[in-house]
């Protein structure tokens, strides 16, 4: 029997139309453009604004615009995985969410917590459904709406974080195109620089968990830093290595968009040009799990069927990973 891989066959993407630019947080809190561009590489974000508006509210047009590209009814898709950490509400899980919204009736689905790592775990976990032979058309989703967590008086991290969604759908292909290899790590004893702590069974919600702003996203930016420039750079490597490619095999590397600096040291440790590296975080920022999906949407019209794709991540957890993936498209 020919071996099955799980082929992305369409990408689509969303980001809100509201934005907050450099310029907006200068009025917001002791910052300036020069260093949120020096220090991050960002410009803007989009905000998802408006009463009654949820992370689903992301997943739902990027599923759309996602089986319009591919020319399909999103009832025909047969299991939907979101990447979050800003789901909906605890339960029911967003994916659950956001198939009543579109219409899907016939599917399953389920959410992955993985920070900004989220969505190379939730395409390795949907790939395996697609190469076990028993689905056809898997979508996978990174969506955050990380505005509902960030503290708008906190310089340090309030100027780092957008809202949006990216989406890919997972069909069988016997060519050797999709995704190919997967190296995924996590270790909990990073989760004291990068976490939330109100909101879950540990520190449930009540009047002193919101004086002490426990509901908000915490990050200590330097330790977290350096986690990330070692740990993406040397997973990349290995997932490179182990598979014999070379520099020149890689057509392009899909980074978690956090800090461009991040970014440059991975494609240094892997020894790629500048040309093979896609960014946007200068127009999003840091949209969690949907940043690398985003990019792919942004870049699609790039690639050629047959480059070597390799994406990247790092996150709170600490959780990172590396996939190698064959564009099919
Ligand atoms: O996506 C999940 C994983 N997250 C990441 O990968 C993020 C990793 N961390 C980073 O990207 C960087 O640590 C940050 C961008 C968050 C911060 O950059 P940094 O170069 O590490 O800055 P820092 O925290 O060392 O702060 C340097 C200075 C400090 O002032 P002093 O103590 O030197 O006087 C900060 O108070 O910059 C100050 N600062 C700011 N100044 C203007 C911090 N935030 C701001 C700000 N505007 N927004």
């Amino acid at each position: 029997m020919q071996k099955i891989t799980a082929a992305i066959t369409a990408v689509g993407g969303y980001v809100p139309e509201d934005k907050l630019t450099n310029a907006d947080f200068e009025r917001m809190v002791d910052t300036n453009d020069e260093w949120i561009k020096t220090r991050t590489g960002i410009e803007e974000r989009h905000i998802l604004k408006g009463e009654g508006k949820a992370t689903s509210d992301l997943v739902v047009p990027a599923v759309q615009d996602l089986c319009k590209k591919r020319g399909i009814d999103p009832d025909e898709i047969e299991c939907l995985v979101v990447a979050t950490i800003t789901p909906d509400m605890f339960f029911p899980n967003t994916a659950n969410v956001a198939c009543d919204k579109l219409g899907i009736k016939h599917a399953w689905g389920f959410d992955i917590m993985a920070a900004c790592s989220g969505f190379l775990y939730a395409l390795t976990t949907a790939a395996s459904l697609i190469e076990s032979g028993r689905y056809k058309k898997v979508a996978v989703v990174g969506a955050d709406k990380m505005s509902s967590i960030v503290d708008y008086t906190d310089r340090t991290t309030c100027i780092l974080f957008g809202d949006g969604a990216g989406a890919v759908l997972l069909e069988p292909n016997t060519e050797g195109y999709g995704v190919l290899d997967s190296i995924l790590k996590s270790d909990g004893s990073g989760g004291k620089y990068l976490h939330m702590k109100g909101g879950g069974s540990l520190n449930p919600p009540s009047a002193d968990t919101v004086a002490q702003k426990m509901h908000y996203l915490f990050q200590d930016g330097q330790p977290v830093f350096k986690f990330a420039v070692t740990g993406m750079a040397d997973v990349s490597y290995e997932l490179i290595q182990r598979n014999n490619l070379t520099a020149d095999d890689v057509a392009w590397l899909v980074p978690h968009q956090a800090n461009k600096r991040i970014i440059d040291a991975t494609a240094r440790r892997m020894g790629l040009s500048d040309e093979k590296v896609l960014l946007n975080i200068q127009r999003y920022g840091n949209t969690t799990a949907a940043t690398i999906p985003l990019c792919l949407w942004d870049y699609q019209g790039r690639f050629k069927r047959g480059d070597n794709i390799v994406l990247a991540a790092f996150g709170g957890g600490f959780t990172w990973g590396a996939t190698w993936i064959k564009w099919a498209i």
